[in-house]
């Protein structure tokens, strides 16, 4: 779906999420959603807790599994994803905190392959992901699954990609600040989720939209991965999709 604005974009999958939340409520239902970060669903975010504060909208029923972290990282760290979430969404709605999963950045490295194996059932535990929101890095990675992840990957320790690294730098104060690791949701859990809205905006990300796409399906381009999906749309805006 091509939108004028990358604002247009953004209210739309906000507004899908919010009825998404409000069928499952009618029905004393969880509404579970898979989160992204990066700047692109920043919009979403807002415009979810405009309609909390001015529609009624309530996340009292809302799960959340967010689809990554640096590793490692502490959660109070300015760069981390749980800052951001909190900065961004969580702290301004009504969610429950213990409804909110963000792999941890910060715990000792042997228990990293047992964590991420609780992840994967937790997710599995509550009825899988209904909709999860989705960024593309220009690797082409979503989540933090860089070239050479393979379709049938799970939640995992992965090591990062230099491109994403240079393009991490400005917000770590320089690429030395950088993690190496990350841990990211796998190819395959993404792919297990009911819905996936991948927004991209800026003519920055018009070449890795058109090979995610319109390109053959390969582990080179994680996002090309995604093409058999059942239900997947890309909101773009007219910059992101100037190449299609
Ligand atoms: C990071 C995140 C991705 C995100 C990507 C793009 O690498 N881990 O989930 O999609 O950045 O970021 P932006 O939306 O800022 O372009």
């Amino acid at each position: 779906l091509r939108f004028e604005t990358s604002t247009d974009a953004c209210k739309r999958v906000a507004r899908e999420i919010a009825s998404l939340i409000r069928l499952r409520a009618s029905e004393h239902r969880k509404c579970v959603l898979g989160l992204a970060t990066g700047s692109t669903p920043i919009r979403v975010y807002r415009e979810l807790v405009r309609m909390h504060r001015e529609d009624g909208l309530s996340f009292h029923n809302v799960i959340t599994f967010n689809l990554d972290e640096y590793y490692p990282i502490k959660p109070e760290a300015a760069q981390s994803y749980v800052r951001f979430m909190n900065e961004h969404f969580f702290n301004h709605i009504d969610i429950f905190r213990s409804n909110i999963h963000i792999p941890k950045g910060n715990i000792e490295l042997e228990s990293v392959p047992g964590y991420c194996r609780d992840y994967e059932e937790l997710i599995l535990k509550n009825g899988g992901i209904d909709l999860q929101l989705l960024g593309i890095g220009r690797t082409g990675h979503i989540g933090f699954n860089e070239p050479g992840a393979t379709r049938d990957s799970s939640t995992r320790l992965v090591k990062l990609d230099s491109l994403t690294r240079i393009d991490a730098a400005a917000d770590f104060g320089g690429l030395d600040n950088v993690p190496l690791l990350a841990i990211t949701m796998g190819v395959e859990t993404i792919l297990q989720a009911k819905r996936i809205r991948l927004l991209a905006f800026g003519q920055h990300k018009a070449s890795i939209v058109q090979k995610a796409i319109e390109g053959r399906m390969t582990t080179a381009i994680p996002a090309t991965l995604l093409q058999n999906h059942r239900n997947l749309q890309y909101l773009l805006d007219h910059d992101a999709a100037a190449c299609l």
